[in-house]
């Protein structure tokens, strides 16, 4: 493991020169954008990649999205064609759309796992945008947590993970969405779901005049290893669907349907009291590593419904709850 270096943690409003400079340098820096934090590095600078690699304890099979400040830098990638109109579209916002990657892409092999095709999404963060636009390339950031643990949503998340690891954080407060951007491929057989989120599967096929199936069970998909099984897991064991919970459980509460048990559980947590799944959504990975952090016997998540952002939800709670 690389030596500790010094972690300076600046908010947003005097950060964009430090952070640009940083980049520049071949550091890392953690930065808000609208779903969660990201740990960037120059897209085109393979130590800066292999330092987020080892900064996360990353597999390296596991490509990262390269941010981009608008469809420019993003058309000198790859970007064209039906999803560059899904970008015109949606663009800036919480949604990655993997190409194949053209001839010029300054985005490194490394940071594709090798693939032949680049991740890119333009975020809504003013702060995010301004970073890449003044690097003048492709910032290519994971979320800003260890590998396989539960997404930063606020500066504390990210110290906690990587403290000495990064040169810079910039705090920017509470990221809004709270969930990571829906990841979506478009190549010759049409479109398909990689990752939901906060855009829906709905608004893609709309845009596309398409249907957009999930990936899985397309012969010909590409890998997508983020969508391993366990990922964004906390320590403490998860269970989905509780209608009852034990008084050495935390419970994550949704909405005011009464649980069983409620009053005697170790801790309450409630996503959203009025059952709004945007507001849930911005409040899930805080009440994870907040419940983790009880050390209880389970953490027991109340029913959420499955339809528009509750697919997304229920993605990343699934996954929280796969050993
Ligand atoms: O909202 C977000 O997307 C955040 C912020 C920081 O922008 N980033 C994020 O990055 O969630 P990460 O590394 O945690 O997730 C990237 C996902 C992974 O599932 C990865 O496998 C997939 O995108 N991915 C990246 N490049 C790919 C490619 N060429 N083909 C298929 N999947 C790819
Ligand atoms: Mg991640």
């Amino acid at each position: 493991m690389s030596a500790p270096v010094p972690t300076r943690c600046l908010p947003e409003a005097i950060s964009l020169d430090a952070a640009i400079d940083a980049l520049a340098r071949g550091g890392l820096v953690a930065f808000p954008t609208e779903t969660v934090y990201g740990l960037g590095a120059d897209a085109s600078d393979p130590r800066a990649i292999a330092r987020i690699y080892e900064a996360k304890g990353r597999p390296s099979n596991n490509p990262l999205i390269a941010h981009v400040d608008g469809l420019a830098m993003a058309e000198a990638q790859g970007l064209s064609g039906a999803a560059r109109a899904l970008a015109e579209a949606l663009w800036p916002g919480p949604l990655t759309i993997v190409v194949p990657a053209s001839a010029d892409c300054v985005v490194h092999p490394d940071a594709r796992a090798g693939l032949p095709t680049v991740a890119l999404r333009c975020p809504a963060h003013p702060f995010a945008r301004a970073m890449i636009a003044g690097l003048g390339r492709p910032v290519v950031a994971p979320s800003a947590n260890r590998s396989g643990y539960v997404s930063p949503t606020r500066v504390e998340h990210v110290l906690a993970d990587l403290d000495g690891r990064i040169e810079l954080i910039v705090d920017g407060g509470r990221s809004a969405v709270g969930l990571e951007s829906t990841v979506v491929s478009v190549g010759p057989a049409g479109a398909r779901l990689l990752r939901p989120g906060f855009v829906l599967r709905e608004t893609v096929a709309r845009i596309l005049d398409a249907p957009v199936p999930d990936l899985a069970g397309d012969a010909d998909a590409p890998l997508s290893p983020g969508r391993l099984a366990s990922h964004y897991a906390p320590r403490t064991p998860v269970r989905l669907d509780a209608d009852a919970v034990a008084p050495d459980e935390v419970l994550l509460d949704f909405g005011d349907a009464p649980i069983a048990g409620q009053a005697s559980a170790r801790a309450r947590i409630t996503l959203s009291a009025r059952g709004d799944l945007n507001e849930a959504c911005a409040t899930l990975y805080e009440a994870l590593r907040d419940a983790d952090a009880l050390n209880a016997r389970a953490i027991a998540v109340a029913p959420i419904p499955d339809t528009g952002l509750g697919a997304a939800l229920r993605d990343r709670l699934t996954r929280a709850a796969a050993r």
